[in-house]
């Protein structure tokens, strides 16, 4: 928890937009992470419904009964812990780890073939987009849609939690901060771009490199560093399906006052090695010694048995997280295949052994980010002051052994929270990015680890335009000569490390009135506008022609070039994303789910209410007390009550109306209250004396009331002959003299409260009158007192209500016939002033004219500016009624 509070010291909460909530997530292949930040939670981690503080990446999908075989809608989602258990049971409805699928196609051969071997039983398909989609139960789900479930479902949560903050609040999340790997090509961020967009109500995403959040979460919690001296440090980061070393710059300024700037300087990764592979690793082991015990079963069946396989990836999960703090682990995989139990152990010792091929790749992104440093940086490792760890596969001993051959112990730096620290820098890097709260100033800067080119149309050379480290966000204008502009459009080729990723298709200015070939006699110039946006994505922003003059060796006498703005339209190549009627399609599907997910957890929580309401009321019938003493007409209806709800129970389903639900949960509770009541009333003598004694304090309460009645009435008219020069009507302004919202909204059934007060008091009457008490009727009588209690009690609330309500009317009307009376007063006083100046002539034009007004408003402002009590506007405005 330091962390947190480390990070709630160098952001203060001043809302700088409307009240809206950042949402930072740091979207892993195994696991997601978020923390919300609003004026209401500074920077809270959401948990899990299981109060986790991490999320499995991934979800199942499951055919609803009562659907269509095809019907898109018919469906279910589960996320969350009971995901894993899932994929063993069902492999080909549970979709984990869609992290590394994301912007690539069926034709990658290494993701998929990696993919499927990790999750066997899935079918997958490609879009019409070149993309991957599921294919689960018959209905083909975008790779884009899986992840936006996942994000949605965290989003939801969020704003959950917003809500239990303050359940008035309007705060959700309006924007999301996602951490994405620097080696992530273009396609694969617009895929989570496209996902966060298919989110509901999310107005802005910021990719944010999974390396620089730890940098900003490391920074955030050493703080201080020597002033003037540039420290370097290297992010060591091994997820679940990646490694990469980011090596960072901090430099705090001679003047610690200045703000410190953190600097991406170089890049190392491997996209496949992580947690991952070492659990296919393990899982590999545990295969090999199962075909090894049972030699009659062949490797290609157990291959093509998915739910086999589900097992061992799973048992091998749980191995490796054994072995990171023991040397042997048991392995206990029940029905593995053809109902064998399989039990074997691994020893820390195999499995170091197995994978000793590829020990050297744990290091080689460290390696990579001190021979791949951007620019003209040169730092060699002995000048690195710290390698940080992140990421929760650092854990494993083997690949700390590895670092440590490489760096020393006291360089490795444990001092983030390896699985925390990305979720922790992301949100800071939202909240500045989003610009939602001010936040201590840091200089940040980012860096490309891709080169973006360009080729135009009739030549096939490319230009470089923002090269391998190079800061991003930019943007630059590069002239270019080389399309010919008289005949056709041409086209501007835009590439990612030499890979084509769209086409832009310039309109020829030969289509535009303004271009005319005479008018540009040296020729024409194209005036191309790049960018790489603060998400890394490389565009064409404008294409300008610009229309040469004569070069004339005098350059005042030049004329100026003329440039023209040339419409364009671009196109992804092969990969495409998502156009935004297929974005919008996609978000209402999932918001349809979301609705009916909803609705079955409301169902099923409402079922498992009634279920235990009638348990309990099963065991109050059981209490020796109510079998002996209980009400039997009601205790024999209840009785039936549960056993035909109970069975009723059994067919309940996701069908059921939630209202029939509902209705039963309130008629066993009101039962059950009935009777809980009725032995509370034996400890009453509900006898003659009793009911007496009621009718007494009935009487007593009516003649208060009426008392109170009076006495307003005796003021009333008091009022009525004694101010009758200030105020017209004293009934009407005591009528409409405003009460507090409380007093008038408990008043507003006074009425009805007190004829059902009258009414409980004649049934008592009655009682009384025919003397009609005993053992038999006693049911009956602890209802009418019950009933006679509850009323007394609330008329009586109300009746100190309106007693202290009218008091404060009077005391009004009372100060309004002061003020009128004072009002008077100095006009009269103004009156006989004009007059005796009149008199003593003179006169004074203006002040004449200032003074020639009757009217109470005018009069007042007047004395506002002469009286030293100035008066409230609330009065002013009494005044004017
Ligand atoms: C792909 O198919 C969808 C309908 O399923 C359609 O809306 C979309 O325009 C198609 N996209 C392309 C690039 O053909
Ligand atoms: C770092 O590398 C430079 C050459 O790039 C070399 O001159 C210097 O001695 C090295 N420093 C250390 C401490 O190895
Ligand atoms: C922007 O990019 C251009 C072209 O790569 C480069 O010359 C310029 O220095 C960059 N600007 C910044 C602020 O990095
Ligand atoms: C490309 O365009 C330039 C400028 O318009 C022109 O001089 C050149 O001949 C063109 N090359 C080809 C191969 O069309
Ligand atoms: C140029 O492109 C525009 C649309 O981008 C199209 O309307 C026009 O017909 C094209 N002109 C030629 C000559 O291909
Ligand atoms: C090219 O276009 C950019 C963006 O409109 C502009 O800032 C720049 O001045 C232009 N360059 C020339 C030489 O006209
Ligand atoms: C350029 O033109 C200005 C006036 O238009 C003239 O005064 C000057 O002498 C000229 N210079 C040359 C080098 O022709
Ligand atoms: C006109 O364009 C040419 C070619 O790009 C350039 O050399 C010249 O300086 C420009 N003149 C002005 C006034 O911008
Ligand atoms: C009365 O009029 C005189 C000019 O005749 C003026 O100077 C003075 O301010 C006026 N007095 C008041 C109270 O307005
Ligand atoms: C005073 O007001 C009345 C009506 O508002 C008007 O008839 C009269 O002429 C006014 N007298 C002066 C001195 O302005």
């Amino acid at each position: 928890m330091r962390g947190i509070i480390g990070l709630l010291f160098f952001a203060t909460f001043v809302v700088t937009g409307s009240l809206a909530a950042v949402l930072g997530v740091d979207y892993g292949q195994q696991n997601i992470k978020a923390i919300v930040v609003s004026p209401q939670a500074p920077l809270e981690l959401v948990l899990t419904p299981e109060a986790k503080r991490k999320e499995v990446s991934g979800l199942s999908i499951k055919r609803l009964p009562g659907y269509g075989e095809n019907d898109p809608n018919g469906v279910e989602r589960i996320y969350g812990s009971a995901v894993g258990s899932l994929a063993t049971r069902f492999p080909q409805n549970t979709l984990l780890h869609l992290k590394p699928l994301l912007g690539k196609s069926l034709e990658d051969e290494t993701s998929v073939t990696l993919y499927l071997k990790e999750h066997p039983g899935l079918k997958m398909a490609s879009t019409n987009r070149s993309t991957i989609a599921f294919v689960v139960d018959n209905v083909e789900y975008p790779l884009e849609e899986l992840v936006a479930m996942n994000i949605q479902e965290v989003v939801n949560r969020a704003d959950s939690l917003l809500k239990d903050r303050d359940a008035r609040t309007v705060d959700s999340v309006d924007k999301i901060s996602l951490t994405i790997p620097d080696f992530f090509d273009q396609h694969q961020r617009n895929a989570l771009l496209d996902a966060s967009l298919m989110t509901t109500d999310i107005k802005d995403t910021y990719l944010v490199s999974e390396g620089m959040s730890v940098a900003v979460n490391f920074f955030l919690k050493q703080r201080q560093f020597p002033p003037g001296e540039l420290q370097h440090y290297i992010v060591y980061d091994m997820g679940s399906g990646s490694t990469k070393a980011s090596m960072f710059s901090i430099l705090q300024p001679e003047d610690i006052t200045e703000p410190v700037t953190i600097e991406f300087v170089g890049y190392g990764y491997n996209p496949h090695l992580g947690g991952g592979k070492f659990t296919m690793d393990i899982g590999s082991l545990i295969e090999n010694k199962f075909l090894e015990t049972h030699p009659a079963i062949r490797t290609d069946e157990l291959h093509a048995n998915p739910k086999a396989l589900a097992k061992i990836n799973q048992a091998a999960e749980k191995a490796k997280l054994i072995l990171s703090a023991n040397s042997e682990a048991a392995i206990n995989i029940e029905s593995l295949f053809s109902d064998i139990d399989f039990r074997t152990s691994i020893t820390r010792e195999e499995f170091e052994e197995f994978i000793a091929d590829s020990l050297l790749e744990i290091v080689m992104p460290i390696n990579g980010a001190l021979s791949e440093q951007f620019g003209d940086y040169k730092t060699n490792l002995s000048d690195v002051n710290g390698v940080i760890l992140a990421g929760g596969s650092t854990r494993i001993p083997i690949v700390q052994e590895q670092l440590l051959k490489l760096v020393s112990e006291e360089r490795i730096l444990r001092n983030v929270n390896a699985d925390e620290s990305a979720v922790n820098g992301v949100v800071m890097r939202g909240i500045k990015l989003s610009d939602s709260f001010k936040t201590k100033p840091l200089n940040v800067i980012d860096r490309s680890v891709n080169t973006y080119s360009f080729r135009s149309s009739n030549q096939s050379e490319l230009h470089d335009v923002f090269v391998r480290g190079s800061v991003y966000p930019n943007k630059t204008s590069i002239l270019s000569t080389e399309a010919d502009p008289t005949t056709k459009n041409f086209t501007i080729d835009l590439f990612e490390n030499g890979k084509l990723l769209e086409t832009v298709t310039v309109n020829s200015p030969a289509a535009t009135s303004s271009y005319s070939f005479k008018k540009c006699p040296s020729g024409v110039v194209y005036n191309i506008t790049f960018g790489l946006s603060s998400d890394r994505l490389f565009s064409i922003q404008e294409v300008n022609y610009i229309c040469r003059k004569e070069d004339d060796e005098n350059e005042s006498k030049q004329p100026k070039n003329k440039s023209n703005r040339l419409n364009f339209s671009s196109e992804d190549v092969e990969i495409k994303r998502l156009s935004f009627s297929e974005i919008s399609c996609l978000r209402e599907h999932m918001q349809l789910l979301d609705k009916q997910d909803k609705e079955r957890f409301q169902l099923q929580k409402n079922l498992n209410i009634l279920e235990s309401n009638l348990y309990d009321a099963r065991s109050l019938l059981m209490d020796d007390e109510v079998v002996q003493n209980g009400p039997k007409s009601q205790v024999e209806k209840l009785s039936e009550m549960v056993k035909v709800y109970l069975d009723w129970l059994e067919d309940a389903s996701f069908d059921t109306n939630p209202e029939d639900i509902i209705s039963r949960i309130r008629e066993v509770g009101i039962l059950k209250q009935k009777i809980e009541l009725y032995l509370e009333s034996s400890k009453e003598p509900l006898n003659l004396q009793q009911f007496k004694g009621m009718l007494e304090e009935g009487r007593k309460l009516l003649q208060a009331i009426e008392n109170h009645k009076n006495t307003v009435e005796e003021f009333l008219s008091e009022f009525e002959t004694e101010f009758a020069d200030t105020i017209d009507n004293v009934r009407e302004e005591f009528k409409n003299t405003k009460q507090p919202a409380y007093v008038s909204k408990a008043l507003s059934t006074w009425e009805e409260t007190l004829t059902s007060f009258k009414n409980s008091i004649s049934e008592i009457e009655k009682v009384v009158a025919k003397n009609s008490f005993g053992e038999d009727l006693r049911e009956r009588l602890f209802e009418i007192k019950l009933e006679f209690d509850m009323y007394r009690t609330k008329l009586e609330e109300k009746l100190l209500l309106r007693k202290s309500g009218d008091e404060s009317r009077l005391t009004e009307i009372k100060k309004l016939h002061l003020r009128k009376f004072r009002l008077q007063r100095r006009k009269e006083e103004k009156l006989q002033r004009k007059l005796e100046k009149e008199q003593r002539g003179g006169e004074n034009e203006t002040e004449a004219v200032g003074n020639n007004s009757t009217d109470d408003k005018s009069a007042f402002f007047s004395d506002k500016t002469t009286e030293s009590n100035p008066t409230s506007k609330e009065e002013i405005l009494h005044d004017e009624l």
